[in-house]
């Protein structure tokens, strides 16, 4: 018969005890965050999102949408005419939110949750057109940017696309753009 001497019992539970109690303090203290995140939750649209949720969220959505955009269905030139064939598409489909120049949200925009975007601004810009074009078509989940696969053809989305990316053109900004964002955006 083996016995174990009562202390070598008394150390192995020291031990155990030793080994469960970080574990216990740090599940105790998620727990604790959780509940006070969930009490002070605020489900309301009207604060803007703040600066942590938003950097948060834009990392995400580069990712999730450079991951989706895969192969974009052929693309017609980008020049003038369906620039402007885009712009019209866009005071019809896109300005009751991103307002008429698509730079200054119009008061719907302006309560929605994140708020819509100010597509001339780099955050968008930064997006390369076959990007662009899979935002307009999908939509992005979770906000009020609609997606319109159903509503607007390939082609006019990438009117649609044209006339986002030349908001980014407005004068004194492509001049300083280094060559290589400017062919990124492209592709
Ligand atoms: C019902 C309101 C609404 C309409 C209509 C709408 N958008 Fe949006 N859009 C939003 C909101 C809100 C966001 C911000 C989403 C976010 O922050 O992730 C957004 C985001 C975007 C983005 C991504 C910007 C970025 O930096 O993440 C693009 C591009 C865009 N919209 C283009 C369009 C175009 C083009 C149309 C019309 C065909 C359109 N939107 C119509 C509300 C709208």
């Amino acid at each position: 018969m083996s016995a174990i001497a009562p202390g070598a019992e008394q150390d192995g539970q020291r031990e155990r005890r030793r080994r469960w109690l970080p574990a216990a303090v740090v599940a105790g203290v998620l727990i604790a965050a959780a509940a006070t995140f969930l009490l002070s939750f605020n489900i309301s649209a009207l604060p803007a999102p703040g600066g942590l949720e938003t950097a948060l969220a834009t990392a995400g959505k580069h990712w999730f949408i450079g991951r989706a955009a895969g192969d974009a269905p052929p693309a017609p030139p980008d020049d003038a005419a369906n620039r402007a064939a885009g712009q019209s598409l866009f005071g019809m489909a896109c300005a009751n939110c991103h307002g008429q120049d698509g730079r200054t949200a119009a008061p719907i925009g302006q309560a929605m949750y994140p708020r819509a975007t100010d597509l001339g601004a780099s955050a968008t810009q930064d997006f390369s057109n076959r990007e662009l074009f899979w935002i307009i078509k999908n939509g992005i989940r979770l906000t009020g940017m609609p997606g319109f696969a159903h509503i607007n053809s390939d082609q006019e989305i990438w009117q649609l696309t044209y006339f986002v990316r030349s908001l980014g053109r407005a004068p004194g900004k492509a001049a300083g753009m280094p060559p290589k964002a400017a062919a990124r955006r492209q592709r």
